[in-house]
C-alpha cells in the first residue's frame, strides 16, 4: 500500500510505503529542510553533478529524502543516511527508497520492499505513447519509469510493459507474465506515480 503525503505530519511508520511530491522552493520544503542539515555523504553525491544548478537541487532532494526517511523510521534525521547502488538507485538503511525530479518539483517516497516512483511535468510535451491510451499519456509514461526504478530493469525494457487500464488513481500494467499495479497521483501541474514491489 502507499500513501500519498501532503503533509509530513501524517508520516510515521513502514507498514506501507510514503511518496512525497514537494517543491523544493516551498514553505513545506523550507520547514523539512530547516531540520536536515547537508552531511558529507549528500554534499559529496551533490558534487558529482557538474552543473552548480543541478548539483544543489539534488541536495535539496537528500536532504529532504532523509527527512521523509527518518519520519517512517521514527528516527531522528541525523541518523539516516543515504547511498546510492552502483546503477545509481538511491539506498537508505532499513528502508527502500526513490525519488524522481523535474525543475523544482520533486517526488520522493520510502517503503519497507523495493519500489520505484516517477514524476512528470503535465506542461511538458506528451511522450511517445509506446501503446498507451492516448487520453493519460504520462500516467502511463511514469507508470513504466516506476516499474523500472522498483524492478531494477531498463527504461527500455520497462516502456515494453502493456498498460492495461487507467483510473484517477491507478494504471495498471502487464510486464510478461506480471502484473503491475501502479498508484497514480496529479497535484497542480505535476503527475505522479508509484510501483511498490512484494517484499
Ligand atoms: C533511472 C532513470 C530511468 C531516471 O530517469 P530520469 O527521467 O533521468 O530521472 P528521474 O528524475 O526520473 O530519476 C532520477 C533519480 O532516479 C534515481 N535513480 C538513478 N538510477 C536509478 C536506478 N538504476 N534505479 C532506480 N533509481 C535510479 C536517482 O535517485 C536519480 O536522482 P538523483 O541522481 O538526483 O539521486 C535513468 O537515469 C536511466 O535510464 N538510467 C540508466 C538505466 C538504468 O540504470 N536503469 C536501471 C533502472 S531504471
Amino acid at each position: 500500500m502507499i500513501t500519498w503525503v501532503t503533509d509530513l505530519d501524517e508520516v510515521g511508520g513502514l507498514e506501507g510505503a510514503w511518496a512525497w511530491p514537494v517543491r523544493l522552493d516551498s514553505p513545506e520544503a523550507a520547514r523539512a529542510l530547516a531540520a536536515s542539515p547537508p552531511t558529507p555523504c549528500d554534499l559529496a553525491d551533490a558534487a558529482l553533478l557538474r552543473s552548480p544548478d543541478a548539483g544543489a537541487r539534488r541536495l535539496l532532494r537528500r536532504r529532504l529524502l532523509r527527512v521523509l526517511v527518518a519520519r517512517a523510521q521514527g528516527r531522528a534525521v541525523e541518523e539516516v543516511a543515504l547511498g546510492r547502488a552502483d546503477d545509481g538507485a538511491p539506498q537508505a538503511e532499513g528502508a527502500f527508497v526513490s525519488l524522481a525530479a523535474r525543475g523544482d518539483w520533486a517526488l520522493l517516497a520510502v517503503g519497507p520492499s523495493p519500489l520505484g516512483v516517477d514524476l512528470e511535468l503535465v506542461s511538458a510535451d506528451p511522450p511517445p505513447d509506446f501503446g498507451a491510451p492516448s487520453e493519460a499519456p504520462w500516467a502511463a509514461w511514469t507508470a513504466r519509469e516506476a516499474y523500472a526504478k522498483a524492478a531494477g530493469i531498463s527504461l527500455d525494457d520497462a516502456l515494453a510493459a502493456e498498460v492495461l487500464a487507467v483510473t484517477i488513481d491507478r494504471i495498471d500494467l502487464r510486464a510478461g507474465p506480471r502484473r503491475i499495479a501502479a498508484a497514480r497521483f496529479e497535484r497542480d501541474e505535476v503527475v505522479c506515480a508509484a510501483v511498490v514491489l512484494p517484499a
